[in-house]
């Protein structure tokens, strides 16, 4: 099983460790806007379309961007875990979306009609699928003719100095995700299901100026969830190295991509 993938129901029963790789990104990220805000902007979402989020987590993209997309949409929100499903629910029905319903599902299966939604959204979750071309498949299936398919990942320059810390604890120098499914593999497996690929990736970097925000991430998946005592006390050495040389800064280029495939019309 792939590192990303490892334990899932344990890496996303809640998202408190989800969070700790999340608040490095909103917390340290320079840019001129914001991820979630620049993915609004790129969304082909017409008025009155029926969304479909698959692997939703907790809703965060929906609350954070509302400002930029439009109010007339009927959303709805899946993941596979029932946790991440009820507090995405939680967080998005008060919006004021014409319509928002959630249940838990698997990319793999999902329990929607061919041709339902004008729009599939995946950000950050098809490395977590054991076979991603089967969840790409079932998106392509749901989507109306000349619908879109939004999927999001990163690249494998994405956080460098980070993941150099984390081969400390047998990790690759790279963001594990990435390998798994990360820009090339998006690329080529959009391409064998949709005609109409374009990937554009959001202009930012990280400046994170706290090492225990750095700790808590490489600590918040395998391996380090596990590690031991002595493995962790390595692992904070080497991250008080790596911002003793940055003077006190950890700056790196953050690669998140976004991917948006149109299925063909008629
Ligand atoms: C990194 S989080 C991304 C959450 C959200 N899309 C975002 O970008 O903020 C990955 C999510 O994918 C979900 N997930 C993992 N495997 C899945 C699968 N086979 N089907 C549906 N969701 C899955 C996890 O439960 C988790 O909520």
């Amino acid at each position: 099983m792939s590192v990303a993938s490892h334990d899932n129901r344990k890496q996303y029963g809640t998202n408190e460790r989800l969070a700790a790789r999340a608040r490095l990104v909103t917390k340290y990220t320079i840019s001129d806007i914001g991820w979630f805000p620049w993915i609004a902007g790129q969304l082909p979402l017409d008025p009155g379309a029926s969304i479909l989020d698959v692997g939703c987590g907790p809703g965060w993209f929906w609350s954070s961007a509302m400002e930029r997309l439009p109010k007339d949409i009927d959303l709805t929100l899946t993941d596979l875990s029932e946790g991440m499903v009820r507090e995405a629910l939680e967080r998005c029905t008060s919006l004021p979306f014409t319509s928002v319903k959630g249940k838990p599902a698997d990319a793999a299966t999902l329990p929607f009609a061919a041709g339902t939604f004008d729009g599939v959204i995946a950000m950050h979750m098809l490395y977590h699928v054991s076979d991603a071309a089967k969840a790409i498949a079932e998106m392509h299936r749901v989507l109306k003719p000349g619908g879109f398919l939004a999927v999001t990942t990163n690249g494998m320059g994405d956080m460098k100095t980070m993941y150099e810390i984390a081969t400390v604890l047998g990790s690759p120098p790279y963001n594990p995700t990435a390998a798994i499914f990360g820009f090339d593999q998006a690329n080529t497996m959009l391409k064998a299901q949709f005609d109409n690929v374009r990937m554009a990736q959001h202009p930012a970097r990280l400046r994170v100026t706290d090492p225990e925000d750095v700790f808590l991430a490489l600590t918040s998946y395998p391996p380090g969830d596990t590690a031991s005592e002595a493995e962790l006390s390595a692992l904070r050495g080497e991250i008080s190295r790596a911002f003793a040389a940055g003077n006190g800064v950890l700056d790196m280029e953050k690669q998140f991509g976004l991917f948006i495939s149109v299925k063909k019309d008629g």
